[in-house]
């Protein structure tokens, strides 16, 4: 069974000094675990948090979000290259925050997630249904959407690795008290497999599905033991060095 994948979305959160303690900690337990970690930082942070992981291969760098655009006058933008340059393999693309707060389109989603490939970035897609989509029954079709609308352009820039990750992660489920259930993180993945296989026949079968919505230590590993789930896209959870640990345990668990 492959590692699992554990990405800690930091969000709009951290400080230098709490970053330092944070990363300390988290890096000293990953020595003794098999997983794969990736922090995303807010884009200032990343440089710090670059030069603190560069001498070890137990954390890989993210950022939260890319520009549309290559380069230009698009102030307060940040270019994929420029996020390449810095030290990030990866970069979540679609966050609903970023989708609900800043009106991003499935359009916008779409020329994100070709920069980040263009930039050799991997991206990690984040699509979900809100609540009342779901009370309506439209699941299916939002996440059908998103993933066509995103990935429509990208069949060229794919390589045969697979580099793209999508992570499901529905919008009531983010920053709630409860996550999605086993059942329901189960149907939407076998759903988003079918629709990845029909958009990208070649890449479709291996790319990364994750799961994101209120994972926490207590219900980490009952998420990643539900087949199809190839990890998980933590938020709140993700600043607590405790927290983080304990998921990543259950990672190794699951294996
Ligand atoms: P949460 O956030 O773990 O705090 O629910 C997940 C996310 O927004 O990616």
């Amino acid at each position: 069974m492959m590692r699992k994948i554990i990405i800690g979305n930091w969000k709009m959160h951290g400080h230098l000094k709490s970053i330092d303690k944070l990363l300390s900690t988290v890096r000293q337990a990953l020595f003794s675990l098999d997983v794969d970690a990736i922090v995303c930082p807010t884009f200032v942070h990343l440089n710090f948090v670059y030069n603190k992981l560069k001498h070890s291969k137990l954390m890989a760098l993210g950022a939260q979000d890319v520009s549309a655009h290559k380069e230009g006058a698009y102030t307060g933008e940040v270019a994929a290259d420029m996020l390449k340059e810095m030290g990030c393999d990866y970069v979540i693309i679609g966050h609903s925050e970023r989708r609900q707060y800043h009106h991003e389109t499935n359009e916008i989603i779409g020329a994100k997630v070709q920069r980040a490939l263009e930039a050799k970035l991997i991206p990690i897609l984040c699509i979900g249904e809100t609540k009342a989509e779901r009370d309506n029954g439209k699941t299916k079709k939002v996440l059908e959407t998103q993933l066509t609308q995103a990935l429509q352009e990208v069949n060229k820039l794919l390589g045969k690795n697979s580099r793209l990750m999508v992570a499901y992660e529905p919008v009531w489920a983010i920053g709630a008290a409860v996550s999605a259930t086993e059942e329901q993180i189960s149907e939407a993945h076998a759903f988003i497999r079918k629709t990845l296989i029909k958009i990208l026949p070649k890449q479709g079968p291996n790319l990364p599905i994750l799961y994101g919505g209120s994972v926490k230590a207590k219900n980490a590993q009952s998420i990643l033991a539900v087949p199809e789930v190839a990890g998980a896209l933590v938020g709140g959870a993700s600043i607590v060095a405790a927290d983080f640990i304990k998921i990543c345990e259950a990672a190794e668990k699951v294996l």
